[in-house]
Formats: structure tokens, C-alpha cells, sequence
């Protein structure tokens, strides 16, 4: 399929409200937004071209009731797809003042997962553009998607994805 899927999770949050303006930067018409809460390793294949929206709640959470296990749910299902020939970029939301240490942490933990099926990733971001502590999204001083802040930057949001999305437009070929 030739339109960009935006598979983000969960719904009715940050990740949820920065996905909305991910796909109008793109266009919406462009765009099939897929919510990972019910969507599987088929949904993956259909597309060649994916953008990964996800937020880090902390393992201990990653299991629990909370929202973020549409997460945990469909973690499994992105590890049974193999990636190559794929378009593909991640944006993940984060908290870069009370999660100094573990910024945007499941950047790193669903990019991990896709590299390890032949994935490879656009849309880095360096990391000198960010305040924080650790993040095991850094790879070779790059975050390796973007990381937005809604909790305590959310007036750079706006400007941030406009940016990324001018970025990664080329290979997209949106
Ligand atoms: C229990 C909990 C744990 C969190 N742990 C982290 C963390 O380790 N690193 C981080 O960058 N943000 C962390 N955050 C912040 C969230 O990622 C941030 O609030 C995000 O915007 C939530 O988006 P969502 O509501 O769409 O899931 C945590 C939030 C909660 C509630």
C-alpha cells in the first residue's frame, strides 16, 4: 500500500494528540492511522512505509492495566515481521524532567526490536538538541526517532514535528 501508516498506541493521550499532528504535517489524506491496540503482525505487512508512535511508561508498567500495555500487546506482534525494504520511523513521547535517566527509553526498545528484523531507521535525531540524563534511544549520539515532551516542552512540539517530518519527507516521498 502506498499510504504511510501511523501505528501508535495508546489511544487518547500525548502519543494519540502528537500522532493527529504527525499525519497533518504529512496530509491526512496520505495517511491510515492504525491504533496498535488491535492490530497485528498482517496490519505490519501491509505497508512499506511506517511511522511508530509510542511513549515510555516504565517496565514495571509495561505489563500492568495501564494503557501503555496496547504496547506491551503488540510488541510480540512487531517482532514477527521482517523489516527489509521498509520505510520506517519512530517518534516517542516522554517526560525529560521526572524521567531524566530513562528519557524516551522505548524509543530504544522498539528500534532494538525492529533492527533485529533487518530494520533500518530514518528520522534521528541528535542528542544535543535535548536536556536529559540517559535514554537507551541514543545510538551513536543520535535519538534513533524523535522524542517529544509533552509534559514539560509541549509549546516545541509544533516545531519539532514540522522539522522531523521535513526531514524524513525524501525517503517517505510523501
Ligand atoms: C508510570 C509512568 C512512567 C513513566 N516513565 C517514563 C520514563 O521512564 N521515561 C520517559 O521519558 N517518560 C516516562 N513517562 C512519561 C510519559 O512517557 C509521558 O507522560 C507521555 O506523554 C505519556 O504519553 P501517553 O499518555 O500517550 O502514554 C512515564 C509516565 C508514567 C505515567
Amino acid at each position: 500500500m502506498n499510504k504511510t501508516a501511523i501505528f501508535f498506541g495508546p489511544l487518547n493521550g500525548s502519543v494519540h494528540r502528537v500522532a493527529e499532528k504527525v499525519r497533518d504535517e504529512i496530509g491526512a489524506e496520505k495517511v491510515e492511522m492504525v491504533p496498535v491496540k488491535d492490530a497485528s503482525a498482517a496490519d505490519l505487512e501491509k505497508y512499506d512505509k511506517i511511522i511508530f508512535g509510542i511513549s515510555t511508561v516504565g517496565s514495571e508498567t509495561w505489563h500492568s492495566t495501564y494503557s501503555n500495555a496496547d504496547w506491551g500487546k503488540f510488541l510480540p506482534e512487531v517482532d514477527k515481521v521482517r523489516y527489509e525494504g521498509k520505510t520506517l520511523a519512530i517518534f516517542g513521547l516522554g517526560d525529560h524532567i521526572t524521567y531524566a535517566r530513562t528519557f524516551v527509553d522505548h524509543i530504544g526498545l522498539l528500534a532494538n526490536a525492529l533492527k533485529k528484523n533487518g530494520a533500518e531507521l530514518i528520522g534521528k535525531v541528535p542528542a544535543d538538541e535535548y536536556e536529559f540524563e540517559d535514554s537507551k534511544a541514543i545510538e551513536d549520539g543520535k535519538f534513533m526517532g524523535l522524542p517529544v515532551d509533552e509534559d514539560f516542552e509541549p509549546e516545541l512540539t509544533d516545531e519539532r514535528v514540522k522539522k522531523w517530518i521535513k526531514q524524513i519527507r525524501p525517503a517517505f516521498g510523501f
